[in-house]
């Protein structure tokens, strides 16, 4: 009986073709003696880079961070907020994102999606909405996902962690492939979408002359 438990614990951490991990390899903790790595580097045995960060929809009390998290972004020329309306009350901004992941009342310019703050404890690390289709500017331009972290929590690993959870939600609403695109001149977000696998495709260029990068993930 010993036997076969310690057997059953050796194929629990064996990696996939190799051969056992010794004892202390993998240590007392989930992490131990991994060093985390991002996403689709290390041929799938990765851990999350930042596994306390949690995604999370907007709710009621959110709005002094929220607003705090807008201000800072505004100097990247990156609204935090999306469909903010300064003149109506916060409840009713949470409520507008409610039915968009939803697809109720949906605006003709908007899909489904949602709109997750990205957490640590209780701190507002980032953003990310989550779009689960594509319309004609989200298929060029936009993309699928869109994530931003607040200035002073940057390098950190934390848009990577973002993007690898944010690909999750949208697989769960039937997203096949994900698209994803930035700024020809954003290498911090080109590395992000690298680290979580992303594939280059053709960039796009609008009719206001705006080009993007575009990745796809699979
Ligand atoms: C882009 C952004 C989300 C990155 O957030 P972050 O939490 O700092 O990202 P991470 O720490 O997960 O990783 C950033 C990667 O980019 C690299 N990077 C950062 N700045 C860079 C730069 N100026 N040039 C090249 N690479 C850079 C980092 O080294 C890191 O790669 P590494 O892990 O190989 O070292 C953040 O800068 C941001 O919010 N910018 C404003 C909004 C924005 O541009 N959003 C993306 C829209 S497409």
């Amino acid at each position: 009986m010993r036997a076969l438990a310690q057997l059953a614990v050796q194929a629990r951490l064996a990696p996939r073709g190799g051969p056992p991990l010794g004892r202390g390899q993998l240590g007392g903790g989930p992490l131990e003696g991994r060093k985390p790595v991002a996403p689709g580097t290390d041929g799938g045995q990765s851990v999350p880079m930042r596994p306390d960060l949690r995604l999370r929809p907007l709710n009621d009390d959110d709005e002094a961070e929220a607003l705090a998290a807008h201000a800072e972004l505004a100097a990247d020329d990156f609204s935090f907020l999306l469909d903010h309306d300064t003149a109506r009350p916060w409840a009713e901004h949470v409520q507008l994102h409610r039915r968009i992941r939803d697809g109720v009342d949906l605006p003709a310019d908007r899909v489904r999606g949602a709109f997750l703050l990205a957490t640590t404890d209780d701190d507002v690390v980032g953003r990310v909405p989550v779009r689960f289709e594509l319309n004609d500017w989200l298929a060029t331009q936009g993309g699928h996902i869109g994530y931003g972290v607040r200035p002073g929590r940057r390098g950190q690993g934390y848009a990577t962690e973002i993007l690898r959870q944010a690909l999750v939600v949208a697989r769960s609403e039937g997203v096949g492939a994900a698209l994803l695109t930035c700024d020809p001149d954003n290498e911090a977000s080109a590395a992000v979408i690298l680290h979580n696998g992303g594939v280059e495709d053709e960039p796009h260029t609008d009719a206001a002359g705006t080009t993007k990068r575009r990745f796809w993930i699979a």
